[in-house]
């Protein structure tokens, strides 16, 4: 390399990095600026990921309804961010609204309390959510019925009550926490699985009927996170599982995965997978190769029926 071209890569790397560091933080000031003061809602703020959810975007300046079926529990949430002060921007003080997303007739009140708090809303955090576990033929259809409930026509009808408020202002942003198995289905998770693909359908064609309002749709699609889901989750007879599966306990901790969905909402994504290599890898053969994935959940399904019964 002569002496020209040497002493010009020099200057030219550092301005490309220079100019790459502005947009970085130009970006970042943006999304800061988005996400302070604006009106945030979190279902499912009691425990796991929403409770994560509700401490990062607190902490940011956002004006929270913390929902929850458990009162005492969003109580104790609001008395705990209210005490904590690392933060340098001014926070506000949360609401908390009580009410149970399998029951339609609450939801249509709970609607009305949350935009009472604020008089708007500005985004909606669809994450309160149940896991299943059981073999089809197992499972009655009301259990599937209520995880359906829960993980899909709750939010479904949560975000209908509140779009008019947001199409009104021309301003809004539905979130929803999905799930991987929203993109891909796992044997003995059925109910789950359908739930969340369900979500995954609503909320794609949300976001093309809601762009001539100017309202943000973001799908977020965890892998395994370290929270109480599958401790929560129900079996085929409806009765608690009670047990912290070894994938779970293993997962990711629901703090990062509150900051990266802090950050995907303050970016705006529209379609976001946090997961590891294997399962993001998984949603690409199951479109691609689905031969060789529907082989590969048939014999995890014999592994597991085999594991069971020994
Ligand atoms: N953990 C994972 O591995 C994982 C992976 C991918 C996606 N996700 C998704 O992340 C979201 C949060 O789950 P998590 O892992 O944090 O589990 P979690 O600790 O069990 O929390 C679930 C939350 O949902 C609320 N909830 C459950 N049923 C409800 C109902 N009928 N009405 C109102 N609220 C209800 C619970 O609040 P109350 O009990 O107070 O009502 C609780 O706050 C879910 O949508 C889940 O599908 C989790
Ligand atoms: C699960 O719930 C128990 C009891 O409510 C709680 O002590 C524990 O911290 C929770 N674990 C996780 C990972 O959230």
């Amino acid at each position: 390399m002569d002496f020209i071209t040497s002493t010009a890569i020099l200057p030219l790397l550092f301005g490309c990095l220079g100019i790459f560091g502005l947009f970085r933080l130009l970006q970042w000031m943006r999304m800061k600026a988005y996400l302070r003061n604006a009106v945030v809602v979190i279902t499912g703020a009691t425990s796991g990921l929403g409770k994560e959810c509700a401490k990062v975007f607190y902490a940011t300046g956002a004006k929270l309804v913390l929902c929850g079926r458990n009162q005492e529990a969003l109580e104790e949430l609001k008395q705990e961010l209210i005490a904590s002060q690392a933060t340098k921007v001014q926070t506000h003080k949360p609401y908390t609204v009580t009410f149970d997303l399998t029951d339609p007739e609450a939801i249509v009140g709970a609607a009305a309390k949350i935009l009472q708090c604020f008089g708007y809303v500005d985004i909606l955090v669809n994450n309160a959510g149940i896991s299943y576990r059981g073999t089809i033929m197992d499972t009655t259809v009301d259990v599937d019925k209520r995880v359906m409930e829960t993980n899909y026509f709750g939010p479904v009808a949560l975000t209908k009550a509140l779009l008019p408020s947001m199409i009104k202002r021309r301003q809004g942003h539905i979130v929803a926490i999905s799930s991987i198995q929203g993109k891909i289905s796992i044997p003995f998770r059925s109910a789950y699985a359908a739930s969340k693909h369900a979500t995954q359908a609503f909320f794609d064609c949300l976001r093309a009927e809601m762009e001539q309002y100017e309202i943000e749709v973001t799908v977020i699609s965890p892998g395994y996170i370290h929270t109480n889901l599958s401790v929560n989750a129900i079996t085929a007879d409806g009765s608690r599982y009670g047990v912290m599966d070894k994938t779970t306990a293993q997962g990711r901790s629901p703090v990062e995965v509150a900051q990266d969905i802090l950050a995907a909402v303050g970016k705006k994504k529209k379609d976001v997978v946090l997961a590891d290599l294997l399962p993001s890898l998984a949603i690409y053969l199951r479109t691609l190769a689905p031969g060789l994935f529907f082989s590969l959940m048939a014999s995890r399904a014999k592994k597991e029926r085999k594991a069971k019964n020994s």
